[in-house]
């Protein structure tokens, strides 16, 4: 496969044809998703929980995030690798710029950052400097004590009119993907026709441009047992992970998945 690139993105969004995404957190798995076919590696905050054990995402630091991005580099040959800028790292303008030059340094080609409309500021400056930036809306598990838990976000018409200006504000401020979690399936799908970047989903139907979901989830591995409504294990009728990527990299090009089951009504 080609390497994958901004445009390469822009113009699977244009044709129509579904982007695949999952997180990455290792050269090994880097290149299994590459045989795969995964589009774009996400290397997630979620290692937080999956690699590290915690229960959220905020112990996470950018060196962190810096190791395993340069991991997934290593083993990466083709996909667009997405990094996290984890709890904090982007309190401040300085911090956002010197946290995400680690990030781009370490072998990512674009930064994910989650919040709303006040990220339009660093998103400017990073796209100014040479920086892609995927902003990540909804459900942002770095803010999951001020939402009071992982809950679906948008379902009142109040928080959906803003997520929706959000998003269109967001694109305008030099955005070049965002990433949808949890929120109704109708309204992700009235904000993937309303801008022209990417928008990648989790939780959030199939009506996105793409989807994404954490590795582990998607294998069913879990410490919890508590599986997500928006999973689907991918293992099963499988016999290898190999498979299990495949499988999944054809159910979203197909749109087979996710299925309404695996969405959120308003
Ligand atoms: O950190 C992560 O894995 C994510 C996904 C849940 C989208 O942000």
């Amino acid at each position: 496969m080609p390497a994958i690139t901004l445009t390469t993105l822009q113009s699977l969004k244009q044709k129509g044809e579904k982007i695949t995404m999952l997180t990455c957190y290792d050269a090994t798995f880097a290149h299994a998703c590459n045989e795969a076919g995964v589009e774009v590696l996400l290397v997630g905050d979620s290692l937080g929980m999956v690699l590290q054990g915690h229960d959220s995402t905020l112990p996470v630091t950018t060196a962190e995030m810096a190791y395993h991005t340069a991991c997934v580099k290593r083993g990466n040959s083709d996909a667009l690798i997405l990094a996290d800028l984890p709890f904090m790292a982007n309190a401040t303008l300085e911090q956002t710029m010197n946290n995400s030059a680690m990030l781009m340094q370490a072998g990512a080609h674009m930064v994910k950052v989650e919040g709303q409309l006040w990220l339009a500021e660093s998103i400017r400056l990073l796209a100014e400097r040479g920086v892609p930036v995927c902003a990540h809306m909804g459900l942002t598990p770095q803010a999951v004590n001020i939402l009071g838990g992982y809950k679906v976000q948008g379902r009142n018409e109040n928080q959906a009119r803003q997520m929706r200006a959000d998003a269109i504000s967001l694109e305008q401020a030099g955005a070049s993907m965002l990433l949808l979690e949890c929120v109704p399936s109708e309204l992700a799908a009235e904000i993937s026709q309303a801008v022209k970047i990417p928008v990648i989903g989790i939780g959030a139907g199939s009506d996105t441009d793409g989807q994404v979901l954490v590795l582990h989830d998607m294998l069913g591995l879990s410490i919890t047992g508590r599986v997500p409504k928006f999973v689907k294990n991918f293992m099963q009728g499988q016999d290898s992970i190999q498979s299990a990527l495949k499988a999944y990299v054809n159910e979203v090009k197909g749109v087979t998945f996710p299925g309404i089951e695996h969405g959120f009504s308003a």
